[in-house]
């Protein structure tokens, strides 16, 4: 299912809503959140949820996409970071269920596994929140990674770094490596939301949609998944074949 909305302020109203109908009728449940600048609204906009008395997310359990390897949880540029300032820290969330992969472990396969077995033993993600980097990437899967993969220590391209230095104070700082859910992973999850703003994203929308089933564009692997629902704004939406209706509300 694609939903294309004519704005970014639209498109996270939408997936306000579509997170919120899951979690409410789960009375709780698991999702899966992921970073970026596209989620910022979304939060946001769950956080006037909560604020309006709509939503609590005191039952809900939290598994993040990825984390950067090798700074610490409270750096400026880590996702944990980035999760408390603009999630956790402004709605009712348990501490001890909102889970990110933990970069500074000294021993990452390790984690990995218990990250995975951690999903596992919380039942699986129900819904599971994806953006997309302009290069197909999912969570930190970059190109080439196998449709099968787990979490695992990744290496980030150059283009990937460069997209996420706005969060650290130099580009060079933006580390090298990241643990990351893998695309076998996140195709386990119940169901997938993938949201995508800006011409930017419009190639790898695209590529996603109707390019080759290749581990070149990671998102395609998404086609796999039985239950995805894409919501997108008019200029990611601009490049994929045979699109001409577009939503305004
Ligand atoms: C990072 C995250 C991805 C996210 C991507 C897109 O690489 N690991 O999960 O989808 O950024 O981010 P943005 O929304 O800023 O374009």
């Amino acid at each position: 299912m694609i939903d294309i909305l004519a704005s970014p302020d639209l498109v996270a109203l939408r997936a306000a809503d579509v997170i919120t109908e899951g979690l409410v009728s789960l009375c709780g449940g698991t999702l899966g959140l992921a970073t970026g600048a596209t989620m910022l609204q979304i939060y946001a906009r769950l956080v006037d949820r909560f604020r309006s008395g709509t939503i609590s997310f005191c039952e809900v359990t939290f598994f993040n996409l990825d984390e950067y390897i090798g700074i610490p949880r409270t750096a400026t540029g880590s996702f944990r970071t980035f999760m408390h300032r603009c999630f956790f820290d402004l709605v009712d969330v348990d501490p001890a269920r909102a889970h990110l992969p933990d970069g500074m472990s000294s021993d990452v396969s390790s984690e990995a596994l218990r990250y995975e077995a951690l999903i596992r033993a919380s039942g699986g993600i129900d819904l599971q929140l994806l953006g997309i980097g302009s290069n197909g990437h999912i969570g930190f899967n970059e190109p080439g990674s196998d449709f099968g993969s787990r979490t695992r220590e990744v290496l980030l391209t150059e283009a990937t770094r460069v997209a996420n230095a706005p969060y650290f104070a130099k580009g060079a700082e933006v580390p090298h490596r990241a643990v990351t859910m893998g695309i076998g992973t996140i195709l386990e999850s119940r169901k997938i939301l993938l949201i995508a703003t800006g011409k930017h994203k419009a190639e790898a929308i695209s590529a996603a949609l109707s390019g080759p089933l290749s581990t070149a564009c990671p998102a395609s692997a998404l086609r796999r998944h039985p239950n995805v629902h894409i919501i997108c704004d008019a200029a990611a939406a601009s490049h994929i074949v045979g699109c001409v209706a577009v939503q305004t509300q």
